[in-house]
């Protein structure tokens, strides 16, 4: 099996790391559209606009799936994505939840959602974890995550200061979904 995993940029490659730990697929094509990182600042139309011409770039390869590996795009373009192509197409948000729904069985836990603007307004990590029952959740955008991670910065002083600046109000979190594929590089 040959698989494409498609993201804005490098964050993908933390689903691409966990795709080779399982030994899934013999073989992985990777897409990393570092040219217009970052997505989960634009608009609906042209985050599926982007999807779709990635699309277009596995169709040289005969991919037997395609992983959106990318919480936007997972957000806002998995159906358009679906509709033109016929291969299975997987995004990562049911994934998210079911992961957090496996550690945390508490439905009164306080559960934080991070993750791009677009994401965040796309509501679907919400929406998810009501119709599991829970019901404490609290969701941030914290997008400048995503150029800080593309940058290498992985710790000191410039993610201090956005973890303040995005945390400073937070009161008592039982769990953390990391709503965008970048930011398992700064968990
Ligand atoms: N890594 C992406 C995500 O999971 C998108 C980051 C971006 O391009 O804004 O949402």
């Amino acid at each position: 099996m040959r698989v494409g995993v498609f993201d804005s940029g490098v964050g993908g490659l933390t689903v691409v790391k966990s795709l080779l730990e399982h030994k899934i697929f013999e073989e992985i094509i990777y897409y990393g559209d570092t040219a217009r990182v970052p997505y989960g600042v634009k608009d609906k139309n042209t985050i599926i606009r982007y999807s779709l011409e990635a699309l277009e770039f596995f169709k040289n390869f005969e991919i037997d799936m395609f992983i959106a590996a990318c919480n936007t795009v997972s957000s806002h373009a998995l159906d358009e994505l679906r509709a033109n192509c016929d291969i299975p197409v997987v995004g990562v948000i049911e994934p998210g939840v079911l992961a957090l729904e496996k550690k945390i069985q508490n439905k009164d836990a306080n559960i934080l959602v991070i993750g791009t603007k677009a994401t965040v307004k796309g509501g679907l990590y919400n929406d998810l974890l009501k119709s599991k029952g829970y019901e404490q959740i609290t969701s941030i955008p914290t997008g400048l995550f995503v150029p800080v991670v593309e940058e290498g910065i992985r710790d000191g002083e410039v993610l201090d200061s956005l973890f303040d600046h995005y945390f400073e109000k937070l009161n008592q979190v039982d769990g953390v979904i990391l709503g965008c594929t970048h930011f398992p590089l700064i968990a």
